[in-house]
């Protein structure tokens, strides 16, 4: 069995940061999103590993290598544009051959690992066999509608009048019954090759299409609101340590916080969850609950919550950061109190929200 990791895509939710990196590799508690993906497919036995690389495609191979680290032997597949979730399965079907395989949507966050699903598959083998958990909004999912005995009858994607809360989640397995399914299919009204039509029409084609309904956590990270809410579920779980670290006297240090050797803490209080990265420095400031610095970022006279701050960033000088995704290598510092103007150098598509 095989794993294909979709790694391309535009990642338009989560402009500005995605101009210039991968969503993928934003951290959550200081290790990319991807990654913890990476560790569930190891778990579960596979080592063959695709991933599917768009624009980013550099910065990924940089980050994953060969897949050794994780115990994985990791082949790159470059797809030219993001045409799709069928269509990466359509261009990966040298790499994946006969074989059964694991799609995993590497901007996705699971709990509990998939070793148990990829199992229950390697048991019965049905033709396909997806992942459902009940979400409150349907509306903003792709929808599956099952049977008495649990099999999928239909599949609809953000469904104005969803005829179940069961929303499909990003990890699908698949026998290469897929292949015809993928090659039979027509691009959506947005321009894509939909995987929920593929397996649509495996069960128009009477295919044995399962369904298992996961309890634990998932998010789809693809957008600020839920990469916070994942940071904040992880930091839960991290193991407290500020071994190595240098914390002065004047500093107060509460609940769970994990500060990584090399990083300078100076006259600050950290409120844990907290995780502080390698080579940071922390002087005069606040970090309150849910946040994760990455390495070699400055926190200066300054307070911040509920955040992701990117490796090299530095916040000086400021209030009250709460809620934010600090990009890599941003400065944030104070407006000029006069003239009362907002001088703003800003990216494309940027959300800016400035009291006046
Ligand atoms: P999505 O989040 O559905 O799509 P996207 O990355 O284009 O993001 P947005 O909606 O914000 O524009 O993609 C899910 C995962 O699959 C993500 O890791 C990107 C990846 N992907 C590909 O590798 N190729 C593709 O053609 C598509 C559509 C997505």
């Amino acid at each position: 069995m095989k794993a294909l990791v979709l790694s391309g895509g535009a990642g338009t939710r989560l402009r500005p940061i995605t101009h210039t990196s991968a969503k993928q590799l934003v951290p959550v508690a200081n290790k990319p999103v991807l990654f913890y993906g990476l560790e569930a497919i190891a778990e579960a036995g596979i080592t063959e590993v695709g991933i599917i690389v768009g624009d980013t495609a550099e910065e990924i191979r940089e980050a994953v290598g060969d897949g050794s680290r994780f115990g994985l032997d990791v082949t790159y597949i470059p797809q030219a544009e993001p045409l799709g979730l069928a269509h990466a399965v359509l261009i990966a079907r040298d790499f994946l051959g006969d074989d059964d395989f694991v799609m995993y949507l590497g901007d996705n966050f699971i709990v509990g690992g998939i070793a148990g699903l990829v199992e229950e598959f390697r048991a019965d083998r049905p033709e396909a066999q997806i992942l459902l958990t009940r979400v409150p909004n349907p509306t903003a999912f792709g929808v599956a509608e099952l049977d008495g005995d649990g099999r999928v009858v239909a599949l609809e994607e953000k469904p104005k009048r969803p005829k179940s809360d069961l929303a499909l989640v990003g990890v699908y397995l698949f026998t290469p019954a897929v292949h015809e399914a993928v090659r039979s299919i027509q691009p959506s009204w947005r321009g894509e090759l939909e995987i929920t039509h593929a397996i649509q029409w495996l069960i128009d084609q009477r295919r044995d299409v399962r369904s298992t309904t996961i309890r634990g956590y998932w998010k789809d990270t693809g957008n600020v609101t839920d990469m916070l809410e994942v940071n904040r579920t992880v930091l839960e779980t991290v193991e407290p340590s500020v071994e190595g670290a240098d914390v002065d006297d004047d500093s107060e240090i509460i609940g769970r916080v994990r500060i990584e050797a090399g990083a300078k803490v100076t006259g600050s209080r950290i409120v844990g969850p907290v995780i502080i990265g390698a080579g940071s420095v922390i002087s005069g400031a606040y970090v309150g609950p849910f946040t994760s610095i990455a390495q070699n970022c400055r926190i200066e006279d300054s307070e911040i919550e509920y955040s992701i701050v990117l490796q090299g960033a530095s916040i000086a000088g400021v209030r009250r950061v709460e809620a934010s995704l600090i990009g890599h290598d941003v400065e944030v510092t104070p407006a000029p109190r006069s003239p009362s103007a907002h001088r703003l150098v800003l990216g494309d598509h940027s959300k800016v929200q400035i009291s006046s």
